[in-house]
């Protein structure tokens, strides 16, 4: 209805609370990195602290429209961090707590964030990640660079006081490292403690009454040209499309325990973490940590101590725990479960085959769901129980959805084919434009083949009519799942006084799905050596974070480079696997460099 208003966060809680009478449920189950550190909440105390964490940014003068930085663990602060952005109408944008100071730097000058919401520190596994400290160097850089932002609000997580008090801990013995004394940097001038304005805050808080297609957060992806894309998503399409997907796909009933293992800070982490669960009332399980701590086993333990019902995670952390055999799956009962999801790369049929057989005693459908943080939602699925699976394929369009394959001269193809995958019609989730560079959305997305939505995806469809993705045929790398591009990897290796040039390419990895193969070729006076190596490695996670981590690189005198000066990422790709079928070299500039290259390769991790 043309000049109706709503607000998500009413949506989510409020009507759940009120309405539904859903009050006492609970909306999230917390478990730490730390097994035995746990917490809950229900939909009326979650929609509690939301309202007081919107009075408080409210208090700091934050206002519809403002962009908000989050960069925070897997701790129920990040929702209501978010969810209370979302009731007063200003934007979030997540950075994942994995990325840079570099990487929340640029993201935050992206889309000039007034404020950022951080915690103290938190541990992945046995790793402790001294959170504000990065976010504190982050701002420094921004500062430096002129940014507006003056307020950062921290939560104290991994020195909260009922952990450790006066240094000792009251706790059983695995969560003493919680009561470890980490000295958390602290700026005056802009730093708040989360808990001391909470405190005083009320827990009424009217929302912000929106319009449909106001802005509702910003999510940053990998963009080929190295720079990342602030896609923008506004309130009504995509509250409705991830609502919707949620409730299909997943095949959501009141009493089901929902796990995601997705973080946040991703686009599956925004839809079906948080919007699409809360969105129907469910509950859900919120993990801080990682699959293999404190053992391999960590997954199923969850999954029998919350008794999970569905179960949502990436090809990349089946196949980590598929290496470690059976036995660590079958030690735990996992009957709750009943439908398995997958997400984020293409999932090859061995681990599609042991995920059915191992994980899910043949009893659970998978959910092979195939989408972008440009979707917002899933694209192509099946319907649990109802769509007849085939291992590796993403199967058929989700409602309203009309895909298409295209070849090289836009004509789409019928049957059986392969090419582009693009989508004819818009449907609710599509992102509306990239954050401050509307040309740039119109160029990536629908330049190429006009009337289209491109989605960059390789995609075959068979004789059945089954979809199944390549995977991406542009300038992006898919790690263990997340998007990167060549661009961005080669332009942090360039900062290296020691590289002339650099071309990266995507490699097969048996875990990983994907991982990044550079070459790199050296300025006068330098030598290619194993220091020189692991100080460009150091360099790549410094920039970006540790999941650009180079697995290979290689010296290269030169490289191959087309008449007019490009270079042939294709040749490289196959020196890099070892394979000799090259195909058409004749435009190249310099084919005698080819040889040369191949026997240089890196066959052995380095
Ligand atoms: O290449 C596709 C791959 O992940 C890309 C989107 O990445 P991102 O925007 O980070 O969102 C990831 C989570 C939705 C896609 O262009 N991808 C995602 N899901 C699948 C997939 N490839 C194959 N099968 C999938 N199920």
């Amino acid at each position: 209805m043309k000049g109706a208003t709503t607000n998500i966060c009413y949506n989510l809680l409020d009507r759940n609370v009120n309405e539904k009478k859903l009050g006492d449920k609970i909306a999230f189950y917390w478990e730490g990195n730390e097994p035995g550190d746990s917490a809950k909440i229900t939909y009326s105390e979650l929609l509690h602290k939301v309202c007081q964490f919107a009075n408080v940014l409210r208090s700091q003068g934050v206002k519809k429209g403002d962009r908000i930085s989050i960069y925070m663990p897997m701790i129920l602060e990040l929702v209501v961090a978010m969810l209370a952005c979302a009731r007063i109408g200003a934007l979030h944008s997540i950075v994942f707590a994995g990325f840079s100071a570099d990487s929340l730097c640029e993201r935050i000058l992206n889309c000039g964030c007034s404020l950022l919401i951080t915690a103290d520190a938190f541990y992945r596994g046995d790793k402790l990640i001294n959170l504000k400290q990065i976010a504190d160097e982050a701002l420094q850089k921004c500062k430096e660079k002129g940014s507006p932002l003056k307020k950062c609000i921290v939560v104290k997580h991994l020195g909260r006081e009922e952990v450790a008090v006066d240094g000792t801990c009251s706790k059983s013995p695995p969560l003493k490292r919680l009561c470890q004394d980490i000295q958390t940097p602290w700026n005056p001038a802009m730093d708040m403690w989360w808990h001391e304005l909470m405190s005083s805050a009320s827990t009424e808080c009217e929302p912000e009454w929106c319009d449909s297609e106001d802005e509702l957060f910003i999510l940053y992806t990998s963009g080929s040209t190295g720079k990342p894309k602030g896609v923008l998503h506004t309130v009504g399409g995509y509250m409705l499309f991830a609502a919707t997907s949620f409730k299909y796909v997943f095949d959501y009933q009141p009493e089901d325990v929902y796990w995601c293992t997705a973080d946040i800070g991703w686009i599956t982490g925004h839809s079906y973490l948080t919007y699409g669960p809360l969105a129907n009332g469910a509950t859900s399980v919120l993990f801080e940590g990682v699959p293999t701590y404190p053992d391999v086993g960590r997954m199923w333990s969850i999954v029998d101590k919350y008794k999970v019902t569905k179960f949502y995670t990436a090809p990349t952390a089946i196949r980590l725990l598929m290496k470690h055999g059976e036995e660590p799956v079958k030690k735990h009962s996992r009957k709750s479960l009943k439908v398995l999801g997958s997400v984020g790369e293409p999932i090859n049929p061995e681990a599609w085959l042991w995920y059915y057989r191992v994980v899910g005693e043949e009893r659970c459908p998978i959910v092979d769901t195939f989408w972008q943080t440009e979707t917002g939602g899933h694209m192509l699925t099946p319907l649990p129980a109802a769509t007849p699976m085939k291992p590796g394929s993403a199967t058929f369009p989700f409602f309203g959805v009309v895909p298409a394959i295209l070849n090289e001269s836009g004509e789409e193809l019928e049957g059986e084919a392969e090419g582009y995958l693009v989508f004819k019609q818009p449907w609710p989730g599509i992102m509306r434009t990239l954050y401050g560079n509307h040309q740039q959305f119109e160029t990536t997305y629908f330049k190429k083949f006009p009337g289209y939505y491109v989605t960059g995806d390789g995609c075959r469809r068979d004789k059945d009519g089954y979809y199944w993705i390549t995977g991406r045929i542009d300038d992006m790398l898919n790690v263990s799942g997340h998007l990167l591009s060549t661009a961005e990897v080669e332009s942090a290796l360039l900062e290296h006084a020691a590289i002339s040039e650099a071309a990266v390419v995507s490699h097969p990895h048996p875990l990983k799905g994907e991982c990044i193969y550079c070459f790199v070729t050296l300025r006068d006076g330098h030598e290619f050596t194993k220091n020189l190596m692991d100080e460009l490695k150091k360099q790549v996670r410094e920039k970006i974070g540790p999941i650009a981590t180079p697995d290979y690189i290689q010296y290269a005198p030169s490289l191959p480079k087309t008449r007019s000066g490009k270079i042939t990422r294709r040749i490289l790709r196959k020196i890099a696997k070892n394979d000799q079928d090259l195909g058409d070299i004749s435009t190249l500039a310099n084919p005698g460099i080819i040889k040369h290259l191949f026997n240089g390769r890196c066959d052995t991790k380095q």
